[in-house]
């Protein structure tokens, strides 16, 4: 029935954060939410996590299986030579505020991209491969040169023989990363790069459902990750580690937000109600790296931060999630803390474009309902007789 059957006096259950509503069947990731597992197309992210590689891990995701030497290679290649991007594009980030928000300059910069995509009218599920491709090449690139611009740094070019986590690192940074550091953002890149139907894979798959092009998709995605409730939390999440300072001070932090009934950002997670994998995977990462760096006293913060969460909240499941521990790895590796959310959002146009191609091939437009309950026999009262 349209709307255009409803009659204003029907009370519907209204799904308020659509809890429990499944909009797809889907083959690319598994959250059991219940024993803190995470599978992409059946492999668990611990595995993917010791051995795999970001560009493997985005094959995986985009076509469905594990390359073979000769699919790594080609991905490999793809990713570097997508990191060339656009002059245009790099030029517009030359003029865009040296203030603004990595995550606005990448969402306006993806949206540049889309208009500079050579194949735009083949829409096939390949192409839209080789596009995510594209895309993911030229998202590092942009969060990078951002940085440098703002930073009134020289640009540092993409070098497509390299890893895309050590190209990354180095076009950020200026210096050649080591072979630890590039594990470690090989890591961090594989974590975040797809999580099921979360907020901003929603937002995507609602724009592809209106057969909308697959760069939209992306920056309609990177429009919902913004927010501190979804991808902002890990730079929340940081800030507070940052404010607080001290491990003597984190018990006491803790315990005023939630005597505020406030939000301790980087805990809980609408299907997690256990430890999220990848926060426990970020954990060991950064105590690791605060250890090496001789600079635990962050790391601590966080730890009894953790504590007292889990402590005061176990009876409402609430569990340190992905952002708690990333952003204090972002920055042992020396990564600005407001990158952050880029950064996740580098990794999970992976998943993002993965989602979004699975969703067309059995597209329905996303179309959901809400409950009107204004006025219903309001009088047009013409300007010069309102008060
Ligand atoms: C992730 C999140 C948005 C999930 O939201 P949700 O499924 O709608 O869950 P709710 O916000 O309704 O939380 C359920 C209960 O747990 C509490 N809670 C949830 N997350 C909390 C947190 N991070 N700190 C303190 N309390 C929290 C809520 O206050 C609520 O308590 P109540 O039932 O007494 O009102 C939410 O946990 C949150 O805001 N976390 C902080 C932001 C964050 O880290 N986001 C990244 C997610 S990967």
């Amino acid at each position: 029935m349209g709307d255009a059957g409803r009659t204003v006096v029907d009370v519907p259950r209204i799904d308020k954060g659509l809890d429990n509503v499944y909009v797809k069947e889907t083959s690319i990731c598994f959250v059991d939410g219940v024993r803190g597992r995470l599978l992409y197309r059946g492999y668990d992210i611990r595995d993917l996590a010791d051995h795999s590689s970001f560009e493997e891990t985005a094959f995986l995701l985009l076509w469905g299986r594990l390359p073979n030497r000769e699919e790594l290679a080609r991905i490999r290649a793809d990713l570097g030579a997508a990191r060339a991007v656009p002059p245009a594009v790099l030029a517009s980030l030359r003029r865009m505020p040296k203030d603004a928000a990595p995550m606005d300059v990448l969402r306006t910069a993806v949206s540049l991209l889309g208009m500079h995509d050579g194949d735009r009218g083949d829409a096939s599920p390949e192409a839209n491969r080789r596009r995510a491709v594209r895309l993911l090449g030229s998202v590092a690139t942009i969060v990078a040169a951002y940085h440098r611009i703002r930073s009134g740094a020289r640009l540092v070019k993409p070098d497509p023989a390299r890893a895309h986590a050590d190209d990354f690192l180095r076009m950020v940074t200026g210096t050649r990363p080591g072979a630890s550091q590039t594990r470690v953002m090989d890591v961090a890149l594989i974590l975040y790069a797809d999580h099921s139907m979360n907020a901003s894979t929603f937002a995507a798959t609602v724009a592809a459902s209106t057969l909308s092009d697959l760069t939209s998709t992306i920056v309609a995605a990177i429009a919902a990750l913004k927010g501190p409730l979804h991808g902002g939390a890990i730079e929340a999440a940081f800030e507070a580690l940052r404010f607080i300072g001290r491990p003597e001070a984190a018990e006491a932090y803790v315990l005023d937000v939630l005597g505020r009934h406030g939000k301790v950002f980087g805990f809980g997670h609408r299907v997690y109600k256990t430890y999220d994998p990848r926060a426990l995977i970020f954990q060991r990462i950064a105590k690791e790296l605060s250890e090496a760096a001789g600079d635990p006293d962050l790391y601590r913060v966080a730890d009894v931060v953790q504590e007292t969460v889990v402590r005061e909240l176990r009876a409402k499941h609430i569990f340190p999630n992905v952002d708690f521990y990333s952003g204090l790895v972002f920055h042992y590796l020396g990564l600005p803390p407001d990158l952050a959310t880029a950064i996740f959002a580098m990794s999970r146009t992976a998943g993002w474009a993965a989602h979004v191609i699975e969703y067309w091939e059995d597209n329905r437009i996303l179309r959901p309902l809400d409950h009107y309950v204004g006025p219903t026999d309001a009088l047009y009262v013409p300007l010069e007789d309102r008060s």
